[in-house]
C-alpha cells in the first residue's frame, strides 16, 4: 500500500506526485503514456500497471487529467475499485461538472473532494501554490496533512462546486489583467516604444490600481456604490472613448476593449453615472448583453 495514488502525469500531475514524494509520502503513479512514469519511479514512486491497481494501492486517489471527460474515460472502467477511497480531483472544470462528479463518486462508494490549482507546476510544493478544495469536509480533515504537501490548502465548504467556482473566478481576474496588458503593449509597441521600457510603468500602475479593490468589496457587500466616489462611472465612460478612438487611430484592434465600453455605457444608461465602477457587477449578473 502507498499513502497516495496519483493518476495523470502531465506537467501538473508529475509536479503533484513529485511534491508528495519530496515530503516523504509513499506514492503510486499511473499514466496513459507509461514513459512519463520513469522520472518519478527514479525518485521512488511505485508504478501501477493499470488504473485499478493504482486505485487499489492507496486510500487517497489524486486525479489530475486534462478535462473532466478524461477523468471519466480513465476512472469509469475502474469504478468498482473506488469504493471506500477518497477521490481528490484536481482537474480543471466547472462547478456543474464538479457537482456531477461528486454524485458519481458517491455512487461508486467514494468520498469526493474537488480541487482547483492556483499555481503552475514549478510552484507546486511551495507555499505560494494555493490549492482550493471543496466537497467532503470529513475526507478533507482526514487527508489535509497529506494534501498540504502540495502547497497552501484552502477548504471552501461541502459543495463540491465551490473550488472550481473560486478557481474560474480567480482566472477571470487574471485574464482581465492580461487583456488590458495586451492592449497596452499593442498600443505602445505600435508607436515603437520598447516593451521593456514601458513594462515597469505598467506593472507599478497595476499595483497601484489593485489597492482600490478592497473598497469594491465593501461597496458590493454594503450595496452602497455612491458614497465617497472619486472616479465615477460617467467620467470613466467618457475617458474610455479615448482608449477606443486612440486604438482605432493607431490601427490597433479594439476587439478586447469594446465589450467593456458596452458595459460602461449600459451602466450610464441605467442611471449609474455617479456610482463607482463596482456597480457594474450587478449589470453583469443580469442576462442582458450590451454587445
Ligand atoms: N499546467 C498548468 O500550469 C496547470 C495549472 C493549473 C491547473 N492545471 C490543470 O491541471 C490539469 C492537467 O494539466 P497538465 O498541465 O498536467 O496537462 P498536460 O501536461 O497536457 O497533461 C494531460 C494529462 O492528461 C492525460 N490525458 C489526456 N487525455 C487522455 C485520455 N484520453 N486518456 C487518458 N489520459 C489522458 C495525459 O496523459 P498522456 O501523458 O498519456 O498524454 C496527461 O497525463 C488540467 O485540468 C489543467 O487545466 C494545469
Amino acid at each position: 500500500m502507498s499513502d497516495i495514488a496519483v493518476i495523470g502525469l502531465g506537467a501538473m500531475g508529475t509536479a503533484l506526485a513529485g511534491a508528495f514524494l519530496d515530503k516523504g509520502h509513499s506514492v503510486t503513479v499511473w499514466n496513459r503514456s507509461p514513459a512519463r512514469t520513469k522520472a518519478l519511479a527514479a525518485k521512488g514512486a511505485m508504478v501501477a500497471a493499470s488504473v485499478e491497481e493504482a486505485i487499489g494501492s492507496s486510500p487517497l486517489i489524486v486525479a489530475c487529467l486534462l478535462v473532466y471527460d478524461t477523468v471519466h474515460q480513465v476512472l469509469d472502467p475502474a469504478r468498482q475499485a473506488l469504493s471506500g477511497r477518497t477521490l481528490v480531483n484536481l482537474t480543471n472544470g466547472t462547478p456543474e461538472q464538479a457537482r456531477a462528479m461528486s454524485v458519481w463518486a458517491a455512487q461508486c462508494g467514494a468520498d469526493y473532494i474537488d480541487g482547483g490549482i492556483m499555481a503552475v507546476p514549478p510552484m507546486i510544493g511551495g507555499r505560494h501554490a494555493l490549492i482550493l478544495y471543496s466537497g467532503s469536509g470529513q475526507a478533507f480533515d482526514s487527508h489535509s496533512g497529506r494534501l498540504d504537501a502540495l502547497g497552501t490548502s484552502k477548504y471552501l465548504g461541502e459543495d463540491a462546486g465551490l473550488a472550481p467556482l473560486y478557481d474560474i473566478s480567480l482566472l477571470a481576474g487574471m485574464y482581465g489583467l492580461f487583456t488590458g496588458v495586451l492592449q497596452a503593449l499593442a498600443l505602445t509597441g505600435k508607436a515603437g516604444i520598447p516593451a521593456g521600457e514601458f513594462m515597469p510603468l505598467l506593472t507599478s500602475w497595476l499595483q497601484a490600481m489593485q489597492g482600490g479593490l478592497p473598497k469594491w468589496a465593501q461597496q458590493l457587500d454594503s450595496g452602497d456604490h455612491t458614497s465617497n466616489v472619486v472616479s465615477n462611472l460617467g467620467m470613466q465612460a467618457d475617458a474610455y472613448v479615448n482608449l477606443v478612438d486612440a486604438s482605432r487611430a493607431a490601427g490597433v484592434s479594439t476587439e478586447l476593449i469594446l465589450p467593456m465600453q458596452g458595459l460602461m455605457r449600459r451602466g450610464v444608461t441605467a442611471g449609474r453615472a455617479d456610482a463607482d465602477l463596482s456597480s457594474l457587477v450587478a449589470l453583469l449578473q443580469s442576462s442582458e448583453q450590451s454587445i
